[in-house]
């Protein structure tokens, strides 16, 4: 009599979320892992951002499933955070026993997670490895640099990521240029974002309005270098309309110092769709947000980062990005010269070409072997 023996050969994979950034980058991943036999995703959202307009607003625009587990581990000190997420998502992976870990970016869940899984002895996936800014007194670097350490598959965005993997030490067996989940993400939802009508209720015209964003700890909580920014947007304002969509940790320190905005609009944040709308038709983009130097690079808008340095050089070498910093004079200076015409529009960085999450899947899913 023949023996027929079935193989259970279906990988179990934790998708992990925790903050806004990561909620575009897991959705194209999300899809193609249903789209493919053999995988399992779960989805787990650690909480690290839980407002609706932070949160939930993503899952329903892009479509995303809603988690499967929710860990809800909210706000803290870097170190409460981070060892919240590590207990909770202990309990998880004790749980659900996956195969493979997938984290993205570089947030606090992010790193967090990984420690969980490499101390588990469970396989971690990091999308968007090898960004390194050189900075670590930035919390995103040191989280960047934790998790690489420690990831079996590294997933880059560009081939700097892969030369800084390589100097780190990291086999090159283990990385995978595969291009960028964000601007997936970005492609598929362009037309939609832009059949919105945002511009009228903001009172603004297309190309007429500075579109701005602010929230890394260096710049929104010393005093003196928001108060510095926020007179440079003072000054646009003037002339031109400046809209702020504002994270709530911003919201909160401008309260606390007393700041005075002028004429700067300050709205709540967005969803990803009126955001994109919104991006679209600026004339100039002034942000301290890694994900906006690498969307505007596409939508070939100008991007003034508001940093001395940045973790995606391939957005100032390919992309429409400029490395202002955060000093008043050079802030207007910049935006004088951009607005004026001076910047240069340049072609999308390579395998920026909106199937970088089924490159992903094929990956995951070779490895099962
Ligand atoms: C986090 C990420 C950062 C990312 C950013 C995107 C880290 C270290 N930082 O920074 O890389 O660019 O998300 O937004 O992981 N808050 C709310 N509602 C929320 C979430 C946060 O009010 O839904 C407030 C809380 O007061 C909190 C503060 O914002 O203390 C900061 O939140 P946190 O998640 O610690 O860091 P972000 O600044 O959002």
């Amino acid at each position: 009599m023949a023996v027929f023996m079935v193989l259970d050969i279906t990988m179990k994979v934790l998708n992990v979320v925790g903050a806004r950034p990561n909620f575009m980058k897991i959705a194209p991943i999300a899809e193609a892992m249903k789209a493919t036999p053999g995988l399992q995703g779960l989805l787990v959202h650690t909480g690290q951002h839980y407002d609706a307009g932070m949160s939930d607003i993503f899952f329903s625009e892009l479509g995303i499933p809603r988690p499967d587990v929710y860990l809800g581990v909210g706000s803290g000190s870097h170190a409460e955070q981070t060892a919240r997420v590590m207990v909770e998502f202990e309990k998880t992976c004790l749980q659900e026993k996956p195969d493979l870990i997938l984290v993205v970016g570089d947030v606090n869940s992010t790193m967090a997670c990984t420690l969980v899984g490499a101390k588990l002895v469970i396989p971690v996936a990091h999308v968007e490895a090898g960004l390194r800014s050189g900075d670590r007194t930035m919390p995103e670097e040191i989280n960047r640099l934790v998790t690489d350490a420690l990831a079996d598959l590294l997933f880059t965005t560009s081939r700097d990521a892969d030369e800084n993997l390589a100097r780190e030490g990291v086999p090159k067996e283990k990385i995978y240029f595969v291009g960028n989940v964000m601007i997936d993400t970005l492609l598929k939802h362009r037309e939609k974002a832009s059949a919105l009508d945002m511009l009228s209720p903001l009172g603004v015209k297309r190309n007429g309005y500075a579109l701005v964003t602010l929230h890394r700890p260096s710049n929104v909580d010393d005093p003196a270098v928001f108060t510095g920014i926020l007179e440079a947007l003072r000054v646009i304002a003037e002339t031109l309309p400046v809209v702020f969509p504002i994270h709530p940790r911003s919201r909160r320190k401008i309260e606390e110092f007393g700041l005075d905005p002028g004429r700067v609009q300050i709205t709540d944040p967005f969803g990803y769709l009126e955001f994109l709308n919104l991006m679209s038709n600026a004339s100039v983009v002034l942000t301290d947000s890694g994900g906006l130097q690498e969307e505007t690079t596409i939508l070939r808008v100008p991007c003034l980062t508001l940093r001395h340095n940045t973790e995606r050089p391939v957005t100032i070498t390919h992309g429409t990005n400029i490395l202002v910093g955060t000093d008043r004079e050079r802030i207007l200076n910049a935006y004088r010269r951009v607005t004026g015409g001076d910047w240069k529009p340049a072609g999308p960085p390579e395998l920026w070409d909106g199937h970088a999450g089924e490159r992903i899947v094929q990956v995951i899913a070779g490895s099962r072997n």
